[in-house]
């Protein structure tokens, strides 16, 4: 009852202490999933992806407004002790992991199926079979079985992968024989299989049920297959406990009287007997209460605090029953956590540059700023873009830019009538610093209108050390690359003072 409490009272105080964005422009070209931040530097399979786990849930397809804490690191944990358990039945792409909300993972060509695994009659499964539908994904399923009732062996229900905002779509083995090839297919499908299986083991041993899941793979360049992404984590799969899985037999009894249509009839008159599963199902509940379900348009409803209570205490428990480890709790803010992690480990500096500039004739201006950031450590990116001839493009990177979670600031880089100042620094949130190459026409970017806030600073050595200040502030290692310089330039100072 204790820990129940306790874990209840830090979730509360963490309800805001939450990761909903986690681009880091430092780890390079950047695509967000409706969960994970996806950072990489190159399309080569084989080369690292840098996958950062959210707080975020998604549900119909839909990403939620409100973040569940924790859970980033929750699921992250999961697939870590998921793919440590699965190794001798197929490799993971996991390369490491620098912090629970981080994996790094080896790019794989992705496989463009979902790998559904079921184990009972449930979920949508359950919902089809209730109206009637006996096949599902080309196999037959008897007249005689139940919702939640186990089947006679792990069933393979491929599904296609959506776009985001549409749902998968279920395909038959056939189907993806005829995509992919009937070889690849097989062996996709046993190794799933034998993944489900391994789960099943696991959960049973701490008296849990593996209800259903869904695997993805990829290829390396010799097509060799490995698990990717995400592993047994209740976002992608469901669990009970057996306990509470004795209801069943409750069930199976109240549906031999023959008074009942089906389970889910039964379960309107004896709410009761509904078997309570650990995973995002809570929450789709959660969303079916306030009116929203599978086939809904429009905005998502927002979770409430005890909801998201809820989920995240679900999770967690879950976690630490499962696998008997302890989930380490943030002690400060989990983002500065998670970034001070990155930079510990050598990942980012920790703050970042953009150097913004209208054209690239300016590039031997911009390589002089870059020089001067480089004495102060500072990490810096370029980007050419003109605000005259691609407005649209500007806001689209300024847009991009305010979602980084790692403090930066604009450096932009424009000669003439300099436009690129007034709109990147209208449509950022970060601090913009004008440094126009042709230094003697700077006139143009102080007389921008009301609501742009750019500074003017014309020397790039200055022009770095305003950026060293700014980013320096939350950096210890920049901050004392200021301070050295002060004090090596005054004591150049004194001892020149001296010589006369
Ligand atoms: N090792 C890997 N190689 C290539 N792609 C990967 C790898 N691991 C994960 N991915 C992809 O990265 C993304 C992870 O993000 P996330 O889990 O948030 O997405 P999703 O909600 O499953 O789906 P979507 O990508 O459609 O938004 C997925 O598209 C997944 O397929
Ligand atoms: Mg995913």
């Amino acid at each position: 009852m204790d820990i129940i409490q306790d874990y209840r009272k830090i979730i509360k105080k963490n309800l805001s202490n939450t990761i909903d964005e986690g681009y880091i422009p430092e780890l390079g070209r950047h695509k967000s999933g409706k969960v994970r931040e996806i950072h990489f530097k190159s399309d080569k399979i084989g080369s690292p992806i840098i996958m950062i786990a959210t707080d975020r849930v998604s549900s119909f397809d839909h990403i939620l407004s409100r973040c569940i804490p924790f859970k980033g690191k929750v699921l992250n944990l999961f697939s870590k002790w998921a793919f440590a358990n699965t190794k001798d039945i197929v490799d993971n792409a996991m390369i490491e992991s620098p912090h629970d909300n981080v994996i790094i993972q080896k790019r794989m060509k992705k496989i463009p199926f979902e790998f559904v695994v079921r184990g009972y009659v449930w979920g949508s499964m359950a919902k089809d079979y209730e109206n009637g539908k006996r096949e599902f994904c080309g196999i037959k399923l008897s007249n005689k079985l139940l919702k939640y009732q186990k089947l006679p062996e792990p069933l393979f229900t491929p599904a296609t992968k959506a776009e985001q905002g549409n749902h998968d779509i279920n395909v038959s083995f056939e189907y993806m024989a005829k995509r992919i090839g009937r070889k690849l297919s097989s062996k996709l499908k046993n190794i799933s299989i034998k993944l489900f299986n391994r789960a099943s083991k696991l959960a049973k041993n701490k008296r849990f049920i593996f209800i259903d899941t869904k695997y993805e793979f990829g290829l390396d360049s010799h097509g060799k297959i490995f698990l990717i992404d995400e592993a047994n984590t209740p976002d992608s799969s469901r669990y009970c406990s057996k306990d509470e899985y004795e209801k069943f037999i409750k069930i199976e009894k109240e549906m031999a009287s023959g008074k009942y249509k089906n389970v889910s009839e039964l379960i309107k008159q004896k709410a009761k007997l509904k078997i309570k599963e650990l995973s995002k199902q809570f929450v789709r509940d959660a969303l079916i209460k306030k009116g929203f379900d599978h086939d809904s348009i429009g905005d998502i409803p927002n979770l409430t605090n005890e909801d998201v209570i809820e989920v995240s205490y679900r999770y967690i428990t879950l976690y630490e029953k499962l696998t008997g480890n302890k989930l380490n709790f943030p002690q400060t803010n989990i983002r500065q956590e998670l970034l001070d992690k990155l930079k510990q480990e050598n990942y980012i500096k920790g703050g970042v540059a953009i150097i913004i500039a209208g054209s690239d004739s300016d590039l031997p201006h911009i390589k002089k700023i870059q020089i001067e950031l480089d004495k102060y450590d500072i990490a810096s990116i370029i980007r050419i873009c003109s605000a005259h001839k691609q407005p649209a493009k500007c806001e689209e990177i300024v847009n991009k830019y305010n979602q980084s979670i790692e403090p930066i600031v604009f450096i932009s880089v424009a000669g003439g009538t300099d436009a690129l100042s007034g709109v990147v620094s209208y449509h950022s949130v970060h601090p913009v610093i004008s440094c126009p190459p042709n230094a003697e026409k700077y006139q143009s970017c102080i007389n921008n209108p009301p609501i742009s806030s750019n500074s003017l600073i014309l020397r790039p050595q200055n022009v770095a050390k305003h950026t060293a200040k700014i980013l320096g502030h939350n950096n210890p290692e920049i901050k004392e690359i200021i301070n050295k310089k002060k004090k090596d330039k005054i004591k150049k100072l004194e001892e020149a003072d001296k010589q006369f």
